[in-house]
Parts: C-alpha cells; structure tokens; sequence
C-alpha cells in the first residue's frame, strides 16, 4: 500500500490515458496500491463473458476502513473529516477523522445488533445531516449493503425501492427541513411499509434519529403492529458495542442506489467495493488534485450517486476533509450561500449542479454576494449532473477566476467519464463541452446501428467500450438481464450511456442530451414514464404523455399532456391541480410537476406511437419535423392551440397521508 496519498505519478493526460488502455491492468494494478487491502489482488481484470466481468477477483479489503480507520492508523486522527454545515438550523459541527470512525463503528454496532450481517441490505432514508454519512459507512464497516433513497422522494417511491432491495432495517431521522416547510419522514416511512405490505416482512428494524428541529420519534410508532420495531437511535447507540470492519471480497456489493430508467420501476445500480475504492482513489487525485489537507464542498445530496461518490467515499478515502451541506444555493438566506460555506470550511473545490449556479446568477447576477466572503482556498468549480449553457459557464468562470470544469458521469459508471483532469494536466477547456475521456473510459460515438462515427461533430449516442472501468456498475439488482437488455444489448460490446452527442475536431466531448425517457430535472434524474404511470391512475385521464421541456432555471421540466375520458366534466384547472398533487403524493415534491395541457387528443404516428419528439420541439419553439406516419396531420395545429390552455399549477404542500 502507497501511504502517502499526496503524489501521483505526474504524467500528461495523452501518456495517461494510453497507458490505461495499452497496459490496462498495470495501471488499475498500480492505482490499487492507493488502498489499504487485507488481500492485495493479483489479478486486475476477472473477463467472465462478454457482458461479466470483475475488477480485482482476489482482493479484498473494508471500504469504511478505507475511508476512515487508515487515515487516523496513519496518524490523521485529529484531522477534520466532516463538517456537517446546515443553513437552514445555522448549525455547523466538525468530526475528526477519529470522531467519526468512533460514531461509525458504534452505528455498526447497532446495525449488528439488530442482526444485520454481511450481505444484508439497509435502506437509508435521511436528510442531509451526519446520520446519513454515518449510517453509509457503518454498513460498509460490516459489509452490509446500503441504498439510500433520496430525501424528495414520496412513500410510493420509498416503497418500490424497498419491495426491490428488502432491506432488513430501515434508518431514518423525524425529518428535513426545505425552505418553508418541515418534511416528516416518519408517515411516509409508515406509509412505504403499509404500502409494501407483505413484501416488507423482511424489515425487521426502523432506527430514528430524532430531530430537534422536525417532530417525530420511534416512540410514535411503538404500537405499529406492522412488524418492525422502531427504535430510536441515540437509545441504540448508548447501548451499543463498536463493531471492528469486515474484510469484503473486492466484489460484494457496498450499495445499490436506484436511478430512472425508461420505465416506471427504477433500476437498482449495484458498485461493488474494491473497483470503487480504487477508482475514486485514483479520481480524487487525477481529476479533483485532492487529497490530505484539502477540503471539498460537493452541494448535492447523498442520495444521488454525487452525494455517495464526492460527499462521502471519495474525499474520505483520499483522507480530505467533506463538507455536508443541508440548504439551498438561493433564500437559505441569500445568494452567496454557497460563497460562505466555502469561505468558513476553506474549500479547494466546491462541486455542484448547474441548476444550482443558474440560480444564484438570477438572484445576483453581478456576483455582489461574493466580495463578502474569502474564497483564497478555492482552485476550481465541477459541475454535473445536466448540460452547463456555455453562458453561465462564462459568466462563472469570468466572476468567480478559477476554472470551471464540466465533467459528465451518470449513477451507473460511479465517476466520471469524461472531465478536465486537473490534477494531471489542466487541458484547453471549451464552453459547452465536458472536455475529454477519463482514462478506462473508451468512448465512441456510435450509429443506431451501432458502427462507430469518426467523423468530428457528427452527432450519434455516446458508447463506452466494454469493459467499464473500475468502479463501473456491477448490475442491476436482482437481475443480470435487465443489465444486459438496458445497457449491453443495443451496441455489441459497448455500454450504451443513453446519451447522444459528439466529438469536435479535438476529442472533446459534447454531451447534448438524453436519447431515451429521462429528463434531467436540476439535475435530478427522472423517468417521464414513471410520471405518465402515475397520471394514468387519475380517473379522468384516458390518455397522457411527459416530456421534458427547456426550463431556464432547472434546465428542463417535465410537462404532462392528457386526455380525458369520456364521462368526466372536469375543468382543465381543476383537473391540473389534482394531477399535480397527484405527483407530488406519487412520486415526491423533486419531480417538481406542474404544467399539464389538457388535448381532444395527442399527436400519434399511424401505429399508435406518441409523436414525444415533435411535440417538445414545439412546445421548445424549436424547428420540427412531422414524421409521414403520423395519423392525421390536422392535430399539430389543434396541439398548438392547446398550448395556450396550458395550467401551470401551484405545487401544494398538503399532501395529507394517512398516519
Ligand atoms: N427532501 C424533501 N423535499 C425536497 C428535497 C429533499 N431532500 N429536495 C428538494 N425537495 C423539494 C423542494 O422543497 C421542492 O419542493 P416545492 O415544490 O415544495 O418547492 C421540490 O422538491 C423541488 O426541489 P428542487 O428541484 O431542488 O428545487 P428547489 O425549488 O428546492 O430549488 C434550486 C431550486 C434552484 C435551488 C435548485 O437549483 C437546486 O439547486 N437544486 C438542487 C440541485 C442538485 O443538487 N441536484 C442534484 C444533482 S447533482
Ligand atoms: P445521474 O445518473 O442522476 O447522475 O444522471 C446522469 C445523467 O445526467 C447523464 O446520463 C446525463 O444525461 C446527465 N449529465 C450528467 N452530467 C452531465 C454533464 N456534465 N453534461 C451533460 N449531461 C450530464
């Protein structure tokens, strides 16, 4: 093991990438010395058939031992691990790399006495508070596996997701806080179960951190009766023996963390635990130049792959200090949220969506909130999640001086697939795109018929070359197939990332927008299907399709178009407020739903096909084409029309559920 995990091998970015792909298995071999392993592995590179294979076979090692135990082993202990910055209490607390290991392994503790063992899932459902971090890492410190589902997510979500991973216990806290308004965790926790029904009899615990701020403890659910017991967390953890961690094959699962698919059921991406160490080991340093003594402030949630890969694993493996901020980059209090939080915790980097700094430039478009605050540490901002506009990216990097890097990834690779390697080399960056591969990453721009297209600034779908590189998904939980068939199957021998875009004359990327039913809502990813499944359980909808248009601030929203069945005498107004709250009760207040356009009918193709294209151009103001098989001209005109009927809806925050 390397212990000093301030140096990289300094080499250009070209000479790195090569020798990635030229000598593949030394340079992942050699980037696996950054972490401490109870086996070294020998093998890189397990090939089990073209659609299988494993990184690092016979290694095996604790990734929370990784992330914490090493560092305070090494002599780290006193440094801050993670500063816990909550805007909307003004609270902030800081744990040393010791007082954190210390909480997880007694968090361990808990989970293994409530008879969670190796391979057990654990399903996390908590705000952006040091409970949450705590609770990951104290799964991976016995070798439970966690999924942690996203705080805006409603009962319905939260119990599809635990129908699919069944969990054993359940962690959660009394609640939130967003702008305005507490989210109680508590009901929609019941609710989920009740909802599961039987398909939750596996749950055996639900563990409470009790909040101050937001009403709500286990002790409201003693009496549940519905199987599991609720306990409350600081009771647990008093009792509580610390567990030491559990050496785990590099393959076990560490998490399964479920994005949107084309379909309504959300596919449960699983990482396994040494790839990935290894991976963002290797990213911290080649991308972020982080390492001991840095600081990252990565404003996201650690319910998304972000949160998992840059608010926790990555910095803490790479022995930096993390920042967990619970607020928003606006009115939490002002714009220069953020600017603050960088200043008072020293961030080198700060790491958001563009959604985010689109925001703050509407509120304060001269940057006058920035000259309060110090930002002498800041060496560079990363953005992802959605396309940047090449406007905020100059307004950005104009105001703020130091470089701006739009780096693409998606939950399924873990890490980024393309990025300006900062702490390789620092490229020529073009506004727009997410500059070049990342080494591992073969990417191609293929046809639909899968044959690669050379030729620069021709757009096609973007296609990584199998193998993915370590830290790559595994697959999707409880099927090897649907891997397959949602991934493998369209382009042989390429990972289809479901985005379409293109190479200019340099090599670098420009990733242009999704080619399936996603849309990306401030950089949440949402499936539209899932959104049309839940429309179509209003009685008075016969028909409906989501698409997703240009918004200027989240860079898209989805709209809903419907039809109403014969027999219901429902205005358009009211129709629309109900389907609005439908949504938000459905599938949660992040889908941020709001405009439905009520049509005679939807423009379809001959054999019945929703023409979803055409109609997001229109709606976008975009030049369109009518495909000739479409049934009946005439309904372009009548949709037209109808979109100067469109309701925008106020979203409500009354969505009563039953306690
Ligand atoms: N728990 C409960 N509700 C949540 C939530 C959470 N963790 N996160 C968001 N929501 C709710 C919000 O309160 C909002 O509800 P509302 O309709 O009652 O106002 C709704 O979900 C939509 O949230 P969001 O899309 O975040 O919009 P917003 O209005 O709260 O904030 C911005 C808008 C402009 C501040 C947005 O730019 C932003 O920064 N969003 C976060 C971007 C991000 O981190 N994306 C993650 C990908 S890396
Ligand atoms: P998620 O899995 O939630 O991280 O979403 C991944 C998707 O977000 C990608 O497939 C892209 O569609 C989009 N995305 C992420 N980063 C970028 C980026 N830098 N530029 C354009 N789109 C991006």
């Amino acid at each position: 093991m390397r212990e000093d995990l301030s140096v990289v091998p300094r080499a250009g970015y070209r000479e790195v990438w090569d020798r990635s792909h030229s000598q593949r298995d030394e340079f992942w071999l050699e980037a696996a010395e950054r972490i401490h392993w109870d086996t070294a592995p020998r093998t890189a590179l397990e090939q089990r058939s073209e659609t299988e294979w494993r990184w690092f076979p016979d290694g095996t090692l604790n990734v929370c031992e990784n992330a914490l135990d090493r560092h305070v082993a090494a002599g780290r202990g006193d440094t801050t691990a993670l500063i816990a910055d909550s805007a909307m209490t003004g609270t902030q607390i800081r744990l040393t790399y010791t007082e954190l290991r210390d909480k997880v392994a007694l968090f361990a503790g808990v989970l293994s006495g409530l008879g969670v063992t190796r391979g057990d899932r654990v399903l996390i459902y908590c705000p952006m508070t040091s409970e949450a971090v705590i609770a990951m890492l104290a799964c991976a410190r016995i070798g439970a596996i966690h999924s942690v589902v996203f705080g805006g997510f409603a009962a319905n979500e939260l119990a599809t997701r635990i129908d699919d991973a069944k969990p054993s216990v359940i962690v959660t806290s009394s609640g939130g806080l967003e702008p305005g308004r507490q989210v109680r965790y508590l009901p929609l926790v019941h609710r989920a179960l009740e909802i599961c029904g039987e398909s939750a009899s596996g749950v055996r615990a639900v563990v409470v951190a009790d909040r101050e701020h937001v009403p709500g403890s286990a002790a409201d659910y003693a009496e549940d009766g519905a199987g599991a017991t609720w306990y409350d967390w600081e009771t647990l953890v008093a009792g509580a023996t610390p567990a030491a961690p559990v050496p785990m094959r590099a393959n076990d699962p560490l998490y399964i963390l479920y994005t949107s698919g084309t379909t309504g059921s959300p596919k449960g991406i699983v990482r396994d635990s040494g790839g990935y160490a290894v991976a963002l080991s290797w990213v911290m340093r080649g991308i972020y130049d982080f390492g001991p003594g840095d600081t990252i402030f990565t404003a996201s949630d650690v319910g998304w792959v972000v949160g998992h890969s840059f608010i926790v694993y990555g910095p803490l493996i790479a022995g930096g200090t993390t920042v967990l901020y619970e607020g928003k980059p606006v009115g939490t209090p002002d714009a220069g949220a953020f600017w603050r939080v960088l200043a008072e915790t020293g961030a080198k980097i700060l790491s958001t969506a563009p959604t985010a700094l689109r925001a703050i430039r509407r509120e304060d478009p001269e940057l006058t909130e920035l000259a309060k605050y110090d930002l002498k540490n800041l060496r560079a901002i990363y953005l992802a999640g959605e396309r940047m506009d090449p406007e905020t990216w100059h307004w950005l990097r104009d105001g703020l001086g130091v470089p701006v890097v739009d780096h693409w990834w998606q939950t399924e690779t873990g890490w980024p697939i393309c990025a300006n390697p900062l702490g390789i080399e620092e490229l020529q960056v073009k506004a727009g795109s997410t500059t070049v591969p990342m080494p591992g990453y073969d990417v191609r721009i293929v046809d639909a018929a899968g044959a690669d297209i050379t030729a620069p600034d021709v757009e096609g779908n973007i296609a990584i070359k199998l193998p993915l590189p370590p830290g790559g998904m595994l697959e999707i939980w409880g099927s090897k197939q649907r891997f397959i068939d949602s991934y493998l199957a369209a382009f042989p021998g390429y990972y289809a990332s479901g985005d379409a875009g293109h190479f200019d004359e340099d090599g670098h990327l420009f990733v242009m927008g999704r080619t399936d039913d996603v849309i990306n809502v401030a950089g949440h990813r949402l499936s539209t299907g899932s959104l049309e499944e839940v429309l179509t359980q209003h009685h008075a909808v016969a028909e409906c399709a989501v698409i997703g248009i240009a918004d200027a601030l989240k860079g898209q929203r989805a709209a809903g178009f419907v039809t109403v069945a014969r027999g219901n005498d429902i205005s358009s107004e009211a129709l629309a407020a109900e389907l609005v709250a439908l949504i938000r009760e459905r599938v949660g207040p992040v889908a941020s739903f709001r405009d439905v356009t009520v049509l005679n009918r939807l423009p379809k193709t001959r054999s019945g096909k929703i023409l979803r294209k055409t109609m997001r151009q229109i709606v976008d103001g975009e030049t369109y084409t009518v495909p000739a098989t479409i049934e009946d001209p005439g309904v372009i005109d009548e949709f037209i029309a109808a979109l100067s009927t469109t309701v925008s809806a106020p979203a409500t925050n009354v969505v009563t559920l039953p306690r």
